[in-house]
Formats: C-alpha cells, sequence, structure tokens
C-alpha cells in the first residue's frame, strides 16, 4: 500500500512539474529570454556543429563567445547578413531559417 502510495506521489509531482513547465512555454507574450531559448535550440541544431559557444572552445567557425566578448564586436545587423549571406566557408541560411528564427538567434548571440 505505502509502495503504491509513493509512486502515486512521484507521478503526481511528475505531472505538476511538466505543468508548471508547460505554462511557463505559453506565456502570451514572447520575453526576451523566451526568444534567445528558442534561439538556442536553434542554435544547437543549425550552427553548433561549426561554432563554439563557451571560452576556450575551438570548433571549425569562430567562437562565437568570444567574438561577442570583443569591445567592438559585431552588429546585430551584421551579424543577420552574415547568418543569411553567408561568409568564406560558411554557408547562408536565408533559405533554411525563416526570419523569426533568424531574430532569436539573434537574441541568442547577444546572450553569450
Ligand atoms: C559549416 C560550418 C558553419 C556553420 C554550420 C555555421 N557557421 Fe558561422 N561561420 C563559419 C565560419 C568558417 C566562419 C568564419 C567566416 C570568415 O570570417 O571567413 C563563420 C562566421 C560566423 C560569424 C561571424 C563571426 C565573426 O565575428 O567573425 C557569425 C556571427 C556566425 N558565423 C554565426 C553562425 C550562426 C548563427 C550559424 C547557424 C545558423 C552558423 N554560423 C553556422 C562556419 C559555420
Amino acid at each position: 500500500m505505502f509502495k503504491l502510495n509513493a509512486a502515486a506521489l512521484s507521478l503526481m509531482l511528475c505531472v505538476a512539474a511538466a505543468l508548471n513547465i508547460h505554462s511557463g512555454a505559453q506565456a502570451p507574450v514572447v520575453t526576451p529570454s523566451a526568444k534567445a531559448h528558442a534561439g538556442e535550440e536553434t542554435f544547437n541544431r543549425k550552427c553548433l556543429q561549426c561554432h563554439a559557444v563557451h571560452q576556450g572552445q575551438y570548433s571549425f567557425g569562430p567562437n562565437l563567445e568570444a567574438e561577442m566578448k570583443k569591445p567592438h564586436h559585431k552588429s546585430a545587423a551584421e551579424i543577420g547578413t552574415i547568418i543569411k549571406e553567408g561568409k568564406g566557408k560558411m554557408p547562408g541560411f536565408a533559405d533554411k531559417l525563416a526570419p523569426p528564427e533568424i531574430d532569436d538567434l539573434l537574441a541568442y548571440i547577444r546572450t553569450l
């Protein structure tokens, strides 16, 4: 009997936690942090294979955290153009990402 109650309780806790996360994700206002979070997911799918985002990590392309920490780093408009058109060995993403996805990516990159 106790075992069953414990299982029921943990199930309820899981459901409560899931509902909590769910209602957070459905907030009617798209906050900057929600955009950055969506951008991080896109980044992990499309960009992480070439760009490290943590200090001291290196990959095929520039480490974007190191880039963003530079005092005169690129503006959001310049980064947006690089994402759309590509640069050097980086492919362009104009035909692979919708403008709102690029917006979210920029919000994420600003947090680096
Ligand atoms: C195939 C590997 C590859 C992928 C995928 C890729 N990049 Fe790049 N990226 C590069 C390379 C290489 C450069 C350096 C280009 C140069 O300066 O010649 C670069 C440059 C950049 C720069 C400019 C950095 C600077 O300050 O010089 C930004 C910003 C950037 N990428 C963002 C992204 C984002 C966002 C994505 C995902 C949508 C992405 N990249 C996907 C390889 C890649």
